[in-house]
C-alpha cells in the first residue's frame, strides 16, 4: 500500500502508479520566409519551452520537443523535432497526435507565427528591384495549432496552452482557453508590462486560468523554477484525467 506521502507525488496517480506520460511539448518561434534570405518571426528565445522539456524529462516521461529555431541544445533525454515554420511544426504536431499511442499530455508554449507572407519570392528581393519604391507584404493566416488539437487531430489527453499577452492578461487568457479547448491556460505578460520578464528572458510571470474560471497566481520566478512546478502540476492533472476515464 503506499503512504500518504509517495501518492503525492507528481509522477504518480492515486494509486501510485508511476508510469512515464507521453509528453509533446511545443517550444521556440516559427520563421516564415519571405524570400531565400528573410523571414518573419518573434521574440521568443524557446527557454520556457525546453525547460518544461527538461523538468518533464527529469520526471521520467517520454518527451518529445518539436522546436522552431532556437540557440539551446535539446534536454538530454528527449526526442527533439526540428521546424521552421508554422506549416511545419502544424504538420510534425499532427504527426506525433494521429501516432499511436498518442501523446497523453500536450503542451503547447511555441510562439507560432500568426502570418506568413502569402507569397514567397524565389530569389533575393532586390533593394534596386522589386524594394525600391517600398515593399507592400501580403500576408496570410498559418495553422492554429493548439485549436486543432481536438478538432482535427482527436487529441483527447490532457491540452496545456500559453498566452503571452502585453494587456487583458486574464480575460485574453480565460477566450483562449476556451475556444482552443484547453484544461489550462498558462498566462504570461510581455512587453512593457512584464518588466523584462517574458520573452528571450531566463524568467517569467505566470497566472494560470482554468475552464471554470478559476485563476492561480504563481507570480514572477525563473523559468526553470516555473516549468518544474508547472510540469508536476501537469502531471497531476494529466494523471487524474486518466484515472476518470
Ligand atoms: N498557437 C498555436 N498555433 C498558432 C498560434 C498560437 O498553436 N498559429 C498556440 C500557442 O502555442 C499558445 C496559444 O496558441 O499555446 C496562444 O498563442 P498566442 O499567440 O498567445 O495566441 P493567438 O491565438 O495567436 O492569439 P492572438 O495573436 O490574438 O493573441
Amino acid at each position: 500500500m503506499m503512504d500518504r506521502q509517495a501518492q503525492n507525488e507528481p509522477g504518480m496517480n492515486e494509486s501510485g502508479d508511476a508510469r512515464p506520460l507521453r509528453v509533446l511539448i511545443t517550444a521556440g518561434p516559427t520563421r516564415e520566409p519571405l524570400d531565400p534570405v528573410r523571414y518573419l518571426s518573434n521574440r521568443s528565445s524557446g527557454k520556457m519551452g525546453y525547460a518544461l522539456a527538461s523538468a518533464a524529462v527529469a520526471l521520467g516521461h517520454r518527451v518529445t520537443l518539436v522546436s522552431g529555431p532556437v540557440a539551446l541544445a535539446p534536454p538530454d533525454g528527449c526526442r527533439l523535432v526540428a521546424v521552421e515554420t508554422a506549416a511545419e511544426m502544424h504538420a510534425a504536431v499532427e504527426r506525433i497526435c494521429r501516432q499511436a499511442p498518442a501523446p497523453e499530455l500536450a503542451v503547447l508554449a511555441a510562439a507560432v507565427a500568426d502570418f506568413r507572407p502569402a507569397t514567397v519570392a524565389a530569389s533575393k528581393l532586390k533593394k534596386g528591384g522589386e524594394l525600391r519604391s517600398g515593399l507592400q507584404l501580403r500576408l496570410e493566416p498559418t495553422e492554429d495549432i493548439l485549436a486543432g488539437m481536438r478538432s482535427r487531430f482527436g487529441f483527447d489527453g490532457l491540452l496545456v496552452g500559453f498566452a503571452a499577452e502585453t494587456g487583458d492578461l486574464i480575460a485574453n487568457a480565460m477566450d483562449k482557453l476556451r475556444r482552443k479547448r484547453c484544461d489550462l491556460m498558462v498566462a504570461n505578460p510581455v512587453g512593457a508590462a512584464a518588466g523584462g520578464a517574458g520573452f528571450d528572458s531566463d524568467e517569467n510571470i505566470l497566472t494560470l486560468c482554468y475552464p471554470d474560471g478559476r485563476t492561480e497566481a504563481w507570480g514572477r520566478d525563473s523559468k526553470d523554477r516555473l516549468a518544474v512546478r508547472l510540469m508536476e502540476l501537469c502531471t497531476r492533472l494529466s494523471r487524474k484525467l486518466q484515472d476518470q476515464s
